[in-house]
């Protein structure tokens, strides 16, 4: 059985809390795994100023994957860990796929994902001000949409498609967003020529919020840019469970570089150190780790504990060593 290299960074807040009970599940299924710990996230920024080093990204590219946490602490200005840290992982390692999948609860257990495009867009950074602090200030920010990350992402959401229930979303606001929208809608048409099984649908993004609450069961696979997919899948928690549920992947698909899996949700300074947090969506999250790796039973095995169990109370280590026995006696 192969050994598989992780970079762990618990990070902030309930981070390490749910990372913990995410790693004492992945040993529960048997996986081999050989862990580096990296000390990041806005509490080592506050200490010491360092936010993610280009030695570290270098090391991380000689790893299988990494798993992270959540980072942010109060008292770090807005941006300085976003973009300095997972930002600068999505877009440094070329991550472009966010992939984040939600049970809904009830009999039928409708499941649905979305492929959020992930290092374009309105993240991408481009922008500025101009006359700063007159009254006269400007600010601009960008969207940056190629057609070859609009394309790749457009084409993984397809493929996911093709081995599900074949139907897939582009989900934008073309009606307003005439040029990024358009090149979307086009790349989204010429790559739907290639998957003539695959069943296609648009909704604009405002409908889309619609229909999350009150008809998510019309969607398989959804494809959406990097901000609407940011906000989307904040809902799709909220809908599915709520966000202590919600698992994703940071992929490249072309394996150049390891892909890095989070739990959607933040590092909650407020409940953090009291045991409390929901360790679910983290150990979904390794799950998916797993999966990537080619652990497909271990994966199948703790998704099944997790989604038998989406209903469980008690604090983070009671869950995770429930989780962790199913795990184990499966
Ligand atoms: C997420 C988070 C991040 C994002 C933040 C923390 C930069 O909200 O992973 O959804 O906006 O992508
Ligand atoms: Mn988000």
């Amino acid at each position: 059985m192969a050994t598989h290299k992780i970079a762990v960074v618990g990070g902030d807040g309930i981070g390490p809390e749910v990372i913990a009970e995410g790693l004492k599940v992945i040993e529960a299924a048997g996986v081999d795994v050989q862990l580096t710990n990296y000390d990041l996230g806005g509490a080592r920024y506050l200490a010491d100023g360092t936010i993610l080093p280009d030695e570290t990204l270098d090391e991380w590219r000689h790893h299988d994957a990494i798993y992270v946490g959540a980072v942010g602490a109060p008292g770090v200005p807005p941006g300085v860990i976003e973009r300095g840290l997972l930002l600068k992982m999505r877009f440094e390692l070329d991550l472009y796929i966010n992939r984040r999948p939600f049970l809904l609860k009830g009999p039928g257990g409708h499941d649905f994902v979305v492929i959020r495009e992930n290092t374009e867009g309105t993240y991408a950074g481009e922008g500025g001000f101009l006359r700063k602090n007159t009254p006269h200030e400007i600010a601009t920010q960008g969207s940056v949409n190629t057609r070859r990350g609009a394309e790749r992402a457009i084409r993984y959401a397809f493929e996911l498609a093709s081995t599900r229930r074949g139907h897939l979303t582009l989900v934008h606001k073309t009606n307003v967003l005439t040029f990024s929208g358009d090149l979307w809608q086009r790349a989204f048409d010429d790559v739907a020529k290639d998957f003539p099984d695959v069943e296609t649908d648009y909704n604009h993004v405002d409908a889309a919020c619609i229909y999350f609450v009150q008809d998510p069961q019309r969607y398989d696979v959804i494809v959406t840019d990097n901000l609407f997919g940011d906000i989307l899948t904040d809902l799709g928690g909220a809908v599915s469970g709520g966000i202590g549920l919600a698992s994703s992947a940071n992929m490249d698909p072309t394996r150049s570089a390891p892909s890095m899996f989070e739990p959607v949700h933040g590092s909650a300074p407020d409940i953090a150190g009291q045991n409390k947090a929901n360790p679910i969506a983290a150990i979904l999250s390794g799950a998916m780790m797993l999966d990537f790796l080619g652990e497909a039973d271990a994966a199948a095995a703790i998704t099944a504990a997790c989604n038998a169990h989406l209903d469980a109370t008690g604090s983070t280590t009671e869950i995770g060593d429930l989780i962790a026995g199913v795990v184990r006696g499966h």
